[in-house]
């Protein structure tokens, strides 16, 4: 039984750079949501109500996000904005969230470190900050089953395209059943004539608490990061480890394309505004190429 998550949102997030200077990528909104809402959505989706975040300075809108805010609240009850109200109220209350301080940014296996104490020695799932996944059945949930199912550790998994697998970690393993595969090893960022697979590490996972125990054995990178892929390579001798490839669209949020994309398909299914996006897409797409602003 799986009672506990980690949300590591202390990261630079560099690649969104302006953007990210001041405000936290975890806080860029999604159509009318920050990506942190979504992510802690998720976990609560699959039953989850403990939840520890690593954050770091400049995170604190973050912390904010999932406070009550009295004053805003009597301002809504005020006006009689039911409907805004009852949104606000239902954030905070949506689990038991508390923070942990990564002080310097040595990488996610770093922040993960810093969950120990929390843990203990228990299974948690571990949900990335910044990547959000659109799915029927929520990511995290599923990685659950597989867990009940067969025990050991699980990692969420996406289908990439094969000239792609250098930017991802990637799994070799072989086949237990319909999308989920028994772990055999974890190359980060191989060349593409080396990859074993085109299935990436897609930010979920489900871990046992020895973990911890492996990321104390890791090496940082010449970077000075500690990898979590590397405590995984570790863990990986010790445990059985799953992959199991969601069913749904992960969206990066720390990258910009991603970004796009997940505000444009969020769009696309908002009940109000999915029909004029459409439309706007369709008279986008039937302009002439050198009918763009800009040329
Ligand atoms: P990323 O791998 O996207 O790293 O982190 P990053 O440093 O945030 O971003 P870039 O690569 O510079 O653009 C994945 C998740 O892990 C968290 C991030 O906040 C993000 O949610 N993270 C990363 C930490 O909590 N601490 C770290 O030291 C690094």
């Amino acid at each position: 039984m799986i009672k506990k998550a980690v949300i590591p949102v202390a990261g630079f997030g560099t690649r969104f750079l302006p953007a990210s200077k001041a405000i936290p990528k975890e806080m860029f909104p999604v159509l009318d949501k920050p990506t942190i809402q979504y992510v802690v959505e998720e976990a609560v989706a699959s039953g989850i109500r403990d939840i520890l975040m690593i954050i770091s300075r400049g995170k604190r809108s973050v912390e904010e996000h999932f406070d009550r805010n009295p004053e805003l609240e009597r301002l809504l009850e005020h006006k009689g904005q039911q409907q805004e109200l009852e949104q606000i109220r239902q954030i905070s209350g949506l689990a038991n969230i508390e923070f942990v301080w990564q002080k310097e940014m040595n990488g996610l296996g770093d922040a993960v470190k810093l969950a120990r104490n929390h843990i203990g020695e228990e299974p948690f799932a571990l949900l990335l900050g910044d990547t959000i996944i659109q799915s029927r059945i929520p990511a995290t949930r599923q990685l659950m089953d597989v867990y009940a199912k067969h025990g050991g550790c699980v990692i969420g998994l996406e289908a990439v395209p094969q000239d792609k697998v250098s930017r991802y970690g990637i799994i070799k393993g072989h086949r237990l059943e319909d999308g989920v595969y028994l772990l055999e090893d974890l190359i980060e960022k191989p060349t593409v004539d080396n990859a074993p697979s085109n299935l990436a590490i897609a930010g979920r996972y489900v871990l046992t608490a020895e973990i911890f125990k492996c990321l104390e054995r890791v090496t940082p990178d010449q970077k000075g990061e500690t990898q979590l892929t590397h405590a995984l390579q570790i863990l990986l001798g010790k445990t059985p480890m799953h992959g199991m490839l969601l069913e749904g669209y992960r969206h990066d949020i720390g990258n910009k394309l991603d970004f796009l994309k997940a505000n444009l398909l969020f769009g696309l299914e908002h009940p109000e505004l999915g029909r004029p996006l459409r439309e706007f897409l369709h008279e986008l797409t039937a302009r002439a190429d050198d009918d763009w602003l800009g040329g």
